[in-house]
């Protein structure tokens, strides 16, 4: 067994304006192994972005625990906890959420920056990492400037800088056209087989599920394991 991540007993609930109390994570427990693809599904409304906010830290369960090569990520404080995340968790979401002011380049980098290396060090990786997801030719394109494709791939990029050990994405390709999806499929494949990359993926999409070595399935607030 190659464990990296594993939730315990998570409990959340939200309270609404009129102070109900919507339980949305009842006792989930999981766990996500090294170097695979774990997808989470469900209907909307179920508790899959909010389990995710809460499996890559950030987002705080009511009740349990989320570790992290045994770890008990919620009981660092909120620096531990910032600079954990830069360094293992890169996160995808269905908008980019890119720096409309900044080139494609410049957002790939920062998050390297703010791990401390020079702007010179940051560039160079960045432009390493743009080549890898197939954009060396885009590299000082502003956002608004990229197509959504393009757009999703800085995205990617970004969140690959670090050499993270867990990518979380949240309908990643949701936004995009089958082929520009498929484009995005093929490039997480690309980074499990060849990177050894793992990750944990919310999406309805029936191409990206194939592609799961495992799938959990959230329903009235409970996880099923599916494969
Ligand atoms: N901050 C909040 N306050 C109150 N309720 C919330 C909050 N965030 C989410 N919820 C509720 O919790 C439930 C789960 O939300 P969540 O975003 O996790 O669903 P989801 O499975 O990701 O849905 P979708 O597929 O539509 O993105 C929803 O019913 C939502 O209305
Ligand atoms: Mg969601």
């Amino acid at each position: 067994m190659n464990i990296i991540l594993e939730a315990k007993s998570i409990y959340k609930s939200y309270k609404n304006n009129s102070n109900n109390i919507l339980t949305v994570l009842k006792d989930v427990s999981l766990t996500i192994n090294k170097n695979e693809i774990t997808v989470i599904v469900g209907a909307s409304g179920s508790g899959k972005s909010t389990l995710l906010h809460i499996l890559s830290g950030l987002d705080e369960p009511d009740s349990g625990e989320v570790l992290f090569l045994g770890n008990n990520i919620h009981k660092l404080n909120n620096e531990q906890l910032s600079i954990f995340r830069n360094k293992n968790i890169g996160f995808v979401f269905q908008f980019h959420h890119l720096l409309p002011e900044f080139t494609a380049i410049e957002n790939v980098a920062i998050p390297y920056m703010v791990d401390g290396k020079s702007l010179k060090s940051a560039l160079l990786k960045a432009e390493e990492i743009m080549t890898l997801v197939g954009l060396s030719e885009r590299l000082h394109h502003k956002p608004a400037e990229l197509s959504g494709g393009e757009q999703q791939r800085v995205a990617i990029a970004r969140a690959l800088i670090n050499n993270p050990s867990i990518i979380f994405a949240d309908e990643p390709t949701g936004n995009l056209d089958s082929v520009n999806g498929e484009s995005i499929h093929q490039l997480f494949l690309k980074l499990k087989n060849e990177m050894n990359m793992t990750f944990v993926i919310v999406t309805h999409n029936s191409d990206l599920i194939k592609l799961a070595d495992t799938i959990f399935e959230i329903k009235d607030g409970i996880v099923q394991k599916k494969i």
